[in-house]
């Protein structure tokens, strides 16, 4: 593997997570309700955005951000498309390893995390906690280069969040498409996207989430220094790290198949805030299609279920 940074970056007063009892009542209401409104809400969606797909991609699911983008409900489709239990699950950019939790559930026969940073001392928490239930194992490493890693080693190659973040991602799919195994399934979900509302994962936390396609590069730097108080430092860290991969949507379909994946299964989200910006600021939204379609200012998520062999 290609050097990584050695020093351990889990917080010093770092936990496990754990969920609220509200949350922990609230997580199977969804689970049970959501499926049925997102079978409701897609064709509402298509009806109003498919227009702006100038492609006319073969879209399964459209959603209105962020509903029915949380990890449970995501693992839950993916276990219907690709069955999850017994099969072998490598977590691609897992970070502290919060995404692990989630696929318990559907004992896979092993789960295999890799982080380019090093988050040992939360890993371990994790390891000693789940394992009993189903072989973790956590490894640090760059998704570019897996040379560690045999071809056609797993079922599932996972993430979630990562894509958005990642600097190369055709070298990023040719390891994945390498280490999956000839039946195996790629699944990612993503977003915010670079061109979305919130893109950059900052602005928007006021009421304009287009600042850092809006604001001359000075402005923006200020605008994102005065919210230094409220600990927004992870964030920035990713801003100062260069770490997006500024695709557009298309962008991102057309490196999957580029690699010769193919398609089982593919949902787009659109985000409300968006939307509503240009029905309250037609001319400023006017000025960001010089910069990229609605379709790419419209769409804050993609979530992908793609296989290697057709
Ligand atoms: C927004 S975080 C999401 C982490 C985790 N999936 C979650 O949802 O909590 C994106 C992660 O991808 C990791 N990442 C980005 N590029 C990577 C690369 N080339 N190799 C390994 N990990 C990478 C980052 O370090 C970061 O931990």
């Amino acid at each position: 593997m290609l050097s990584l940074p050695l020093e351990d970056k889990t917080p010093p007063d770092w936990q496990l997570p754990q969920d609220s009892i509200i949350e922990s009542i609230k997580k199977p209401l969804r689970l049970a309700i959501y499926p049925h409104y997102l079978k409701m809400m897609s064709p509402i969606l298509r009806q109003r955005f498919a227009k702006f797909d100038e492609r006319n991609l073969p879209i399964d699911q459209w959603f209105w951000w962020p509903r029915g983008f949380e990890f449970e409900l995501l693992r839950y489709r993916l276990n219907q498309i690709f069955t999850i239990n017994s099969k072998s699950v490598l977590i691609a950019g897992c970070g502290q390893g919060r995404d692990v939790t989630t696929w318990l559930k559907y004992k896979p026969s092993q789960i295999v995390g890799v982080e380019y940073f090093n988050y040992r001392r939360s890993w371990d928490l994790f390891t000693e906690k789940y394992a009993e239930q189903v072989p973790i194992q956590f490894i640090q490493g760059d998704l570019t280069n897996l040379s560690d890693i045999p071809d056609n080693t797993y079922d599932i190659i996972a993430s979630d969040a990562v894509f958005e973040h990642l600097k190369d991602l055709p070298a990023v799919l040719k390891e994945f498409y390498r280490i999956l195994k000839p039946t195996g399934v790629m699944y990612a979900t993503f977003g915010p996207l670079w061109y979305s509302w919130g893109g950059d994962h900052f602005s928007g936390k006021d009421n304009t989430g287009f600042n850092h396609l809006l604001l001359k590069q000075e402005d923006y730097l200020t605008y994102i220094n005065n919210y230094e108080r409220i600990g927004v430092t992870y964030i920035k860290n990713f801003l100062q790290e260069n770490m997006f991969s500024y695709l557009k949507p298309y962008e991102y379909i057309d490196a999957l198949h580029n690699q010769g994946f193919s398609k089982r299964w593919l949902g787009f989200a659109i985000s409300p805030q968006a939307v509503d910006f240009f029905v309250t600021h037609p001319t400023i939204a006017g000025s960001l299609t010089q910069k990229a379609s609605i379709l790419d200012l419209f769409v804050c998520g993609i979530s992908v279920v793609y296989q290697k062999r057709p």
